[in-house]
């Protein structure tokens, strides 16, 4: 598969600190697929060379969502590519504890379904933290990890995701840069994260066993993985801030030899990309000054400044790392009415169009016209284009939704069964309801009682 890098820095560098110190670095793709196939790619490439030289290579493996498409590339790599999983060994982060290895949310399970069973890894390589131990067992068992990690020769090549509270493996806030294997309680953010997985947070493991972060810094080399805009904030923080355990994740900052591997959307928050004009020359660094980024630098800077895009002076331009874009595109007065005017464009009232409207080919349009509005979920519509439906509906157009799901998915029945039971209370108590109405109720608390 082609990949697409569409940016690459080193932490540091970019943000103007004074050491030289070789940091972590940043790589940005086109697409969350490109940015698994090129990891994919250095992962197979780290086990064909171990091979050669007849050595193992050693993986320390992420579970979750992201790394889902390298696991495919790994096994089509196999599939198609002989690539041989033969020299592998592997070492997971973490596994809720407690917790059956052949649950559906089981660590255990996941890696068997989207890696293990597609190569051909010897069972006897891989490890995954146990989460069926008693209590009393697990510490003990914590130290044998480690020791078993030790003695693989250490992890070459660590894969990371990274949760919303800025865990890696599941080192929750307060995680200690020497903190090494270990039982975990996890944060309610993380709980909630997972709760669609166990269909309702009061049944997401409060606890989890989890490498610590001293032990995922310990391997020679790092990738952490992050797509799509639920972790642009969190990637922001783990790159951008302080180093702190507040963010396991930002630990990695300050090491050699790791890399951020992200997609747009992810990385959408990050200096260099979201006001690149702040890091120096965007013509030094192999962009231009074109209509895109010169709109996006001026409506930054009225944001920043809160202050209308017509109002803005040269002086405001120069003093918020703007000069470049006044040497490449003219005067202050030129590009505010510029970005003004595209800006304006993208308002109209009319959004069915005017009624006598000419078309393209000289014909007069239809008006008022039958409109269909697609809405993903049940709400989609109202959230996004509320003012517009309206607007539709007064101007005479017949509008129609058609709502792509029930939405009932994103509704947990124990939370739907405390509506209908407070509502059954309500009618009870205030003496509302008839008869109609509290049969209905009762059935449909059947109905939730008896679904699986
Ligand atoms: C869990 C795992 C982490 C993973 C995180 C993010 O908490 N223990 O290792 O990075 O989820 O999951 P996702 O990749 O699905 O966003």
């Amino acid at each position: 598969m082609e990949t697409q890098e569409l940016h690459r820095f080193q932490i540091g560098s970019q943000y103007g600190t004074a050491d030289n110190k070789c940091r972590s670095c940043v790589v940005i793709y086109d697409s969350s697929s490109s940015a698994s196939a090129a990891v994919a790619a250095q992962i197979a490439d780290l086990i064909r060379a171990k091979a050669q030289q007849g050595e193992q290579a050693v993986l320390g493996l992420a579970t979750g969502s992201t790394p889902q498409g390298v696991y495919d590339e790994l096994a089509r790599l196999h599939r198609e590519e002989n690539l041989s999983f033969q020299n592998v060994v592997t070492f997971n982060l973490d596994e809720y504890w407690p917790m059956p290895p052949n649950a559906l949310q089981s660590y255990h399970r996941f890696m068997a379904e989207c890696l293990f069973c597609h190569v051909d890894v010897d069972p006897a390589n891989v490890h995954i933290p146990d989460g069926t131990l008693p209590l009393e067992k697990v510490a003990a068992y914590c130290t044998e990890y480690e020791r078993q990690i030790r003695a693989a020769g250490g992890i070459d090549l660590q894969i990371l995701g990274i949760g919303r509270t800025g865990h890696i493996g599941f080192n929750e806030p307060g995680s200690p840069r020497n903190s090494r294997t270990r039982l975990i309680t996890l944060d309610k953010v993380t709980r909630l994260d997972a709760a669609d997985d166990f269909f309702g947070e009061w049944n997401v493991p409060r606890k989890a066993i989890t490498m610590g972060v001293g032990t995922i810094l310990d391997a020679r080399q790092i990738i952490l993985l992050a797509f799509g805009e639920q972790k642009t904030q969190i990637i922001q923080q783990a790159i951008e801030a302080e180093v702190t355990s507040a963010v396991a994740a930002s630990f990695l900052q300050a090491r050699p030899a790791v890399t951020f591997s992200l997609d747009q959307a992810a990385a959408g928050e990050l200096k260099p990309v979201k006001t690149p004009w702040l890091c120096g020359s965007i013509v030094d660094s192999g962009q231009s000054w074109d209509q895109r980024t010169t709109k996006r630098a001026v409506i930054w800077l009225a944001e920043k400044l809160d202050k209308p895009i017509l109002k803005l002076i040269e002086e405001e331009y120069n003093e918020n790392g703007l000069q470049e874009l006044l040497s490449a595109r003219g005067s202050a007065y030129d590009l505010n009415i510029q970005v003004f005017k595209s800006l304006q464009k993208t308002i109209t009232g009319w959004p069915g169009g005017k009624p006598g409207r000419l078309r393209r080919d000289g014909s007069v349009d239809v008006f008022p016209k039958r409109i269909v509005v697609f809405s993903p979920h049940p709400d989609d519509d109202v959230i996004s284009m509320g003012g517009t439906l309206i607007r539709l509906c007064e101007q005479g157009h017949d509008v129609h939704v058609a709502y792509q799901t029930s939405g009932n998915i994103a509704v947990f029945d124990d939370e739907a069964a405390r509506h209908v039971d407070f509502a059954a209370e309500f009618c009870r108590v205030f003496e509302l309801s008839g008869n109609q109405e509290s049969r209905r109720l009762e059935r449909t608390m059947q109905l939730l009682a008896s679904e699986k």
